[in-house]
């Protein structure tokens, strides 16, 4: 069995991981032989994209944060741009990736991403590839899984941003907005925000009213004054629309909006009407960087044994998961539905419950 394994979308902890899992139950007990495919499916569609992925090249990479193999979140085989008269438009060159995996003699393809690479995976898979794959990112809002790695470490970066973040707002009685990443979810928030001891936490899930936290933090300065609004990237005001640093398409073959800028339009509907400082952080990219942590690595590297299983028996088409705790198998086009915070769960309950504001 000689596989290709390519890492597609954001770069996110746990990457390495996998990739040393996968490699390590891979050649040691199944036998099996990797090629590696940098920079996402780019390395299916250019060519010399590929380098040896054996036990030699995963020694040791658990502990290191992105992906040893590039990634890309650009490259997508069913709307990959081109130049044409001059333009650049966007063309379907899934025949190619196709192509590319019968040159490279692949028996079958682990792609390890998020919604995009699964997506484009399993519409693959419908083109005849077979593909498994491992689902990841800090999001956490895959429909085809209860966790992704890369969540956990996320999660810890924005936790002791909000313990520093206290320092500043304490000691200068400021409202101090962070803004977080998770796209359309607000997994991250909720969670960093929680651990961080945020007064606010404003998701996507839950549009925000104004009058309602200036309210709150009027009737909190009276005992406290300072607080700290865990904001996130795709949270909006109630009647408004998320804050967008790039709209898709704007692009050829960039297909995804960029989100960004939630936390400056919060502030600067707050700063009229306090009388308390303002300051926003960005987290951004400091979000994604840097060592997994020790439940991501664990996770991953039991992802990434895991989808060997599936290659094993022949169960094209899938991706592993979590589920209820325990590792299983979710079929790839499932990967597709985003994940939501639910606004009745208990996480949330419980939270509202000791005075955290979600923002209505
Ligand atoms: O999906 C992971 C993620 O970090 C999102 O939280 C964020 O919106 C996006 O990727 C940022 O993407 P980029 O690296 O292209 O700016």
């Amino acid at each position: 069995m000689r596989l290709g394994v390519l890492t597609g979308g954001g770069d996110c902890p746990g990457l390495n991981a996998v990739l040393r899992a996968l490699v390590r139950r891979g050649v040691s007990e199944l036998g099996y032989e990797f090629v590696g495919v940098q920079n996402g499916y780019e390395g299916l569609i250019l060519p010399n994209l590929t380098m040896p992925l054996g036990l030699d090249e995963v020694r040791g990479i658990h502990q290191k944060g992105g992906t040893i193999l590039g990634t890309s979140n650009k490259a997508d085989p069913f709307a990959w741009p081109v130049k044409e008269d001059g333009k650049l438009v966007t063309r379907d060159v899934s025949d190619v990736v196709l192509q590319r995996a019968r040159d490279l003699k692949l028996d079958g393809l682990v792609c390890i991403g998020g919604d995009g690479t699964l997506t484009m995976a399993h519409k693959m898979a419908e083109r005849g590839l077979k593909v498994v794959g491992c689902p990841k990112t800090i999001d956490n809002d895959l429909s085809g899984t209860d966790q992704t790695f890369g969540f956990d470490t996320a999660v810890g970066v924005i936790s002791e941003a909000i313990d520093r973040l206290h320092t500043t707002a304490e000691a200068h009685q400021r409202v101090m907005v962070v803004e977080i990443m998770g796209r359309n979810a607000g997994f991250l928030t909720l969670e960093g925000g929680l651990a961080g001891g945020a007064d606010f936490i404003l998701i996507p899930e839950q549009p925000y009213d104004v009058d309602h936290i200036v309210a709150r933090l009027t009737e909190m300065w009276e005992t406290k004054k300072f607080a700290i609004v865990a904001i996130s990237e795709g949270a909006f005001p109630t009647g408004g629309r998320q804050a967008v640093v790039e709209e898709a398409n704007t692009v050829p073959g960039r297909g995804v909006v960029r989100l960004g800028g939630s936390g400056k339009v919060l502030a600067d509907l707050l700063a009229p009407r306090l009388e308390a400082e303002l300051r926003v952080t960005v987290l951004g990219h400091l979000q994604r960087g840097g060592t997994p942590s020790p439940a991501d690595r664990v996770l991953a590297s039991l992802y990434g044994a895991m989808v060997l299983d599936l290659v094993r028996d022949e169960k094209w088409d899938h991706m592993v998961c979590l589920r209820d705790g325990k590792l299983g198998f979710s079929p790839l086009g499932e990967s597709r539905k985003e994940r939501h915070v639910d606004l009745g769960s208990d996480k949330v309950r419980l939270a509202k419950s000791m005075g955290i504001s979600f923002g209505a």
